[in-house]
């Protein structure tokens, strides 16, 4: 019987990213193409739904990490754990953090032609968000050669740098208190 670690099910969910992504692109294109007067209220849905995405994956790594910790290195279980870790990251976290960037950017230079304090502030702390998904990016790869050092203490303590930085980063854009 077909598991959900094996290779084909990763094909799958590879070509439903790639639809996933192709289907954005082409409502963003179609978007420019047709250019309705709220174009921004469309592009700002958009970068929502991307944000969404890759905050998931942003809260959901860590937690894979932390009980990966504990698995045995070439039990099941850790196998397992690799499978979910790089499909999460390649299908989920890298296209949707690419899409924020994309559509983010967009935004800063339609609306405020990159001006403003709170957006200054706001870039900052993406870039801390990036950096923290690099480093995700980085421990998934360590995972996989079974050569994680790290405690699950400590990957519960990297759960709530991303909570702490959307926190801000909502209510700066929100709120743009400067
Ligand atoms: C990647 C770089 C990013 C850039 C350049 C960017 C820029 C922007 C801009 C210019 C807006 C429009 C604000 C307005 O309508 O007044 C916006 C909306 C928004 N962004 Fe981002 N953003 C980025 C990433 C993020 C991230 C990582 C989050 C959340 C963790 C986020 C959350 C939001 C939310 C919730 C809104 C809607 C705010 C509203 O309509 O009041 N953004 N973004």
């Amino acid at each position: 019987m077909e598991k959900q670690t094996d290779d084909k099910p990763g094909v799958y969910a590879r070509r439903r990213a790639h639809f996933a992504i192709l289907f954005f692109a082409f409502l963003a294109v179609g978007l420019f193409l047709w250019h309705p007067d709220d174009l921004y209220l469309w592009i700002k849905a958009l970068h929502i739904i991307a944000v969404i995405s890759w905050m998931a994956g942003l809260f959901y790594m860590p937690r894979l990490f932390i009980y990966h910790t504990d698995a045995e290195p070439g039990s099941t279980q850790s196998e397992t754990f690799k499978v979910m870790e790089r499909r999460l990251l390649k299908v989920i976290m890298n296209p949707a953090m690419m899409l924020t960037w994309i559509l983010g950017l967009y935004l800063a230079w339609s609306l405020y032609g990159f001006h403003g304090g709170w957006l200054h502030a706001k870039l900052g702390l993406v870039v801390l968000l990036t950096g923290i998904h690099l480093f995700f990016s980085r421990a998934v790869k360590t995972f996989e050669r079974d050569e994680n050092r790290r405690s699950a203490r400590y990957w519960r303590f990297m759960n709530e740098a991303p909570t702490l930085l959307m926190i801000a980063i909502v209510i700066l854009v929100v709120v743009k208190p400067f």
